[in-house]
């Protein structure tokens, strides 16, 4: 059976999709310009907002009552420009799925010039971009390198020539957009890259040079993360999903709590004395040795938990009473990963006959992956 809402005949020729997190200062207009602006093009604008802390929602919620082609859908508990746009295509009616910005940044002409492209029907995507020629776009110095260096590496990923694989500003048909569909991450600010690497379609696509304008009100969302996030989107692309963008952060995020661990361990090495010994069988175990490693691990745990929280899982970020019943298991989950990777490690090297090193690497390697799907279920329940 069809599904239903392909088979409505008040199927919207275009639905355009605006994510939003705190532009209530700058909605209304962006929604009346783009009316303005699409005149005699039958379209839908779904707003995909999360849960905003001012009046983004009530502006939405009231423009939709005069004007029905405005549809508001609030996710709570969610956060991310990429995932947030995929709701919106999921629910969308229309035959042409688009995206823009919610702050106005996005030029309503160039907007009316990309539905005019993807209507005309011999394109499958249609791109804003700054880079064609030379454009002003409308970044500070340091954000329009950082935006040139991100377009080349995603160049080398991505298999379509984009000028500007960074836009969040595009329209393409459903029909293209669905042989991509299953494949999408996700992750992250950078859905164009997702996108276009997430099928074997090549699209017939085209550009309308556009440039930035300033934000109306409100403050942009963008910060390292979005950096890490692409990165970690082009690991997983540029490995078919084998690594995928979430492991990529939860790796960096080991790697800079084997730095804490280091930077405890020496800094209680030299300021901490403590008189006494654990008889533990035959053995004297110095009080000493057992807080210094033992707050060397327990520190750098709670730094990976609380960076992790942040970071790799920042879309299901936990807080209050489930962040500490998920810190409990972020604990249990690593306390398991190292006993197994004891174990691994003595069985590699003596059943296996591995260096003593390789060993030990190959089984902390191991119990990574594990402290992954573990801190996943028991501390983020994905
Ligand atoms: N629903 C939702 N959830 N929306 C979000 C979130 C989120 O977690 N984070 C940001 N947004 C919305 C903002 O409210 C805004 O409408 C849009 O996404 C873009 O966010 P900005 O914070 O304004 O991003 P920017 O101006 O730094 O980035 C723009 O330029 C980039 C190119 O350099 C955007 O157009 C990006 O999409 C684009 O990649
Ligand atoms: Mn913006």
């Amino acid at each position: 059976m069809p599904d239903a809402k392909f088979a409505a005949d008040n199927a919207p020729a275009l639905s355009l999709i605006i994510c939003t997190l705190n532009e209530g200062a700058a909605i209304r207009s962006v929604v009346t310009e783009i009316g303005e602006h699409l005149t005699g093009i039958d379209y839908e604008i779904v707003v995909v907002d999360d849960d905003s802390k001012d009046n983004t929602a009530a502006e939405v919620l009231d423009l939709g009552k005069t004007d029905p082609r405005v549809r508001l859908f609030v996710r709570k508990g969610e956060r991310g420009l990429s995932s947030a746009a995929i709701k919106g295509w999921d629910i969308a009616k229309g035959r042409v799925l688009g995206i823009m910005d919610g702050d106005g940044q996005h030029d309503p002409v160039a907007i009316r010039a990309l539905a005019d492209m993807i209507l005309a029907g011999d394109k499958d995507l249609v791109c804003a971009s700054r880079y064609i020629g030379k454009t002003d776009t409308g970044l500070s110095f340091i954000r329009d390198l950082g935006s040139k260096a991100a377009t080349l590496a995603t160049g080398l990923v991505l298999k379509v020539p984009l000028t500007d694989p960074m836009s969040g500003c595009f329209m393409m048909t459903r029909d293209w957009y669905d042989t991509a569909r299953p494949n999408l991450t996700g992750v992250g600010f950078k859905i164009l890259v997702d996108v276009v690497a997430s099928t074997r379609v090549k699209p017939r696509f085209g550009e309308v040079k556009a440039a930035l304008r300033q934000r109306q009100g409100g403050e942009s969302k963008l910060d390292i993360r979005v950096v890490l996030d692409l990165a970690a989107l082009l690991v997983e692309k540029a490995t078919n999903g084998i690594i995928t963008a979430r492991f990529v952060l939860f790796g960096l995020v080991g790697v800079s709590g084997a730095f804490v661990y280091a930077l405890v361990l020496a800094v209680s090495h030299y300021l901490l004395r403590v008189e006494g010994a654990l008889p533990l069988y035959r053995y004297q175990v110095r009080w000493d040795d057992i807080i210094n490693y033992g707050l060397a691990i327990w520190l750098s745990m709670t730094w990976n938990f609380w960076l992790n929280n942040i970071l790799t899982f920042r879309d299901k970020r936990l807080k209050g009473w489930p962040m500490l019943t998920g810190l409990l298991g972020f604990y249990f989950a690593c306390s398991i990963g190292a006993i197994l990777s004891l174990g691994v490690a003595i069985l590699l090297k003596d059943y296996f006959g591995f260096h003593w090193f390789a060993a030990g690497i190959s089984a902390a390697l191991l119990s990574g992956v594990w402290n992954y799907w573990g801190a996943k279920a028991l501390a983020w329940n994905q």
